[in-house]
């Protein structure tokens, strides 16, 4: 087993660490789990040049007491085999969190953190520091988790990072800020102070003033240097406000935030873990700042985003990205269409770039009609140098199908006035498919001269993974809102650190 740079896996990060990350592996851990917020998130996607309102469910910001924290508990209190190493002071602590909060949600959270950290201290170098990003509503639990697997000794910093967003709190005082729990391995790690201007944001009370009988010169000096960073973070905005970054990505971090980690506890060549990496901020930076990096997320849409979000960085160093976990076969096509169909979907449909239909979730995908599963769109005209866009409904069938799924798409594409159809099928299409979709005729588009495209398409799995891709005018368009690619973050520029 031994670890690749630009690898992002696909699929539970509990998983992937245990079968697949070695020992002592990693130099800096960021993670930032979902909170037990109970908030759905969903994602924002761009639809033709403009921002649209197309939002499908990114994750569930939740845990519940699935069967899954069941087994985790039962293994972290000692009544199951683990192939997590747990220790009497974990199920001490376990039991101890179970009397207090109860048997619910929270301990639920508590219970898949836990098991999770256990193991991230195992992929964690001895000289190596991890930082959990979490909310004041859970990081005093964490907190007393983090210290029976790290030790209290190794605690570190609890860093609070301010912002200030709008609210609508009126019964409390707005809360405005996260936790960043950051421990290390041991007390021999690696850290390099940060330093930012004296006069930045409210960092301004540590400004330094000359007097009369000081040292002009030694002042400037020191001035020249900055302030030290400290534990409360007041300088940095967050996403919503540096719109620039935002990829619509809910929970996305800034790059300074991550940018200041990184440059905290790497060196450039180190190996930096994000096991949480939603639309990759950690990833991003990381590769920036020239450290090596892997990334697990238990979406496809995570990964699609990530892809994406580098692709242009990546391009102009001609290398890629390694991505685990995507299917590159037809029976890694027909596993993951087993183990998940709702992620199944959103491969294919990155495939072709198609939007995913709107406000889809897993839940929803489980009834009977299922609708239109994403859009194609393109260009289709310029009138007056304005761009016409058009459009092709998308249907993945992973399952049996036949003609009668041929027949739905058409009148589909009628009654949402479509220029077409693409039906992806895993299974072979049959022949009264094919012929019902030939006899589907054809639309046409003018760019001087007229073009005529096949209403509808049928494209089997197998032909995509061959990179035949459906026909359409001009190509589709990219369908991730794309953030400006960033530098360097402000601070350390004028610092020139
Ligand atoms: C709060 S978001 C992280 C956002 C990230 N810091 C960023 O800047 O985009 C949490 C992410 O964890 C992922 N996730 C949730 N449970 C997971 C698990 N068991 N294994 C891997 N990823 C998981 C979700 O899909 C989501 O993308």
């Amino acid at each position: 087993m031994s670890l690749k740079n630009h690898t992002l896996y696909f699929g539970d990060n509990l998983e992937i660490l245990r079968e697949k990350i070695p020992d002592e592996s990693f130099d800096l851990i960021y993670l930032d789990p979902p909170f037990n917020s109970n908030r759905n998130y969903n994602v924002l996607f761009k639809e033709g040049l403009q921002d649209s309102p197309a939002q499908v469910q990114a994750f569930e910001d939740s845990w519940h007491w699935t069967s899954e924290a069941q087994s985790a508990f039962e293994e972290l209190v000692g009544v199951r085999k683990s192939k997590t190493k747990i220790n009497e002071q974990i199920s001490n602590l376990i039991l101890a969190l179970e009397k207090l909060v109860g048997h619910n949600d929270v301990l639920a959270y508590l219970t898949m953190m836990t098991i999770r950290l256990i193991e991230l201290k195992r992929v964690l170098k001895k000289t190596g520091s991890i930082y959990l990003h979490c909310d004041p509503t859970a990081s005093h639990y964490l907190k007393i988790v983090m210290d029976a697997i790290f030790g209290k000794q190794n605690f570190q910093n609890e860093i609070v990072w301010c912002y200030a967003t709008p609210s609508g709190a009126s019964n409390i005082f707005p809360r405005k800020h996260d936790i960043i729990l950051f421990y290390t391995k041991s007390d021999n790690y690696f850290f390099r102070s940060q330093r930012i201007p004296h006069k930045s944001g409210l960092h301004n009370t540590g400004q330094v003033f000359a007097s009369d009988n000081e040292d002009i010169e030694k002042i400037k000096e020191m001035e020249k240097l900055g302030k030290k960073v400290e534990d409360w973070w007041v300088d940095i905005f967050s996403v919503d406000r540096v719109r620039a970054e935002r990829l619509g990505y809910p929970t996305q971090k800034p790059e300074a935030l991550l940018e200041r980690i990184i440059k905290a506890s790497s060196k450039e060549g180190d190996w930096v873990l994000d096991p949480f990496c939603g639309c990759g901020t950690t990833v991003a930076v990381a590769e920036r700042l020239n450290r090596n990096w892997v990334g697990i997320d238990i979406t496809m849409l995570a990964i699609n985003l990530i892809r994406h979000r580098l692709a242009r960085q990546f391009e102009s160093k001609g290398i890629s990205i390694n991505i685990d976990g995507r299917p590159r076969d037809i029976m890694g096509a027909k596993a993951l269409f087993k183990k998940d169909p709702f992620e199944f979907e959103y491969w294919v449909l990155d495939m072709v770039d198609a939007v995913p239909a709107q406000s889809k979730t897993k839940e929803n995908m489980r009834g009977a009609d299922k609708g239109i599963d994403g859009v194609i769109n393109f260009i289709k005209d310029v009138q007056n140098s304005e761009q016409i866009y058009g459009k092709l409904l998308v249907q993945v069938k992973g399952g049996g199908v036949h003609r009668d799924h041929v027949a739905t798409l058409k009148g589909d594409v009628e009654r949402e006035r479509a220029d077409g159809g693409v039906l992806i099928t895993l299974e072979k299409p049959t022949k009264p498919m094919r012929e019902e979709a030939i006899g589907a005729g054809f639309y046409k588009v003018k760019f001087g001269n007229e073009f005529e495209f096949p209403r509808i398409q049928i494209l089997t799995i197998e032909d995509l993974l061959s990179n035949k891709k459906p026909k359409v005018p001009l190509g589709a368009l990219r369908y991730f809102k794309e953030a400006k690619p960033i530098k360097e973050t402000k601070q350390g520029k004028e610092l020139g650190i």
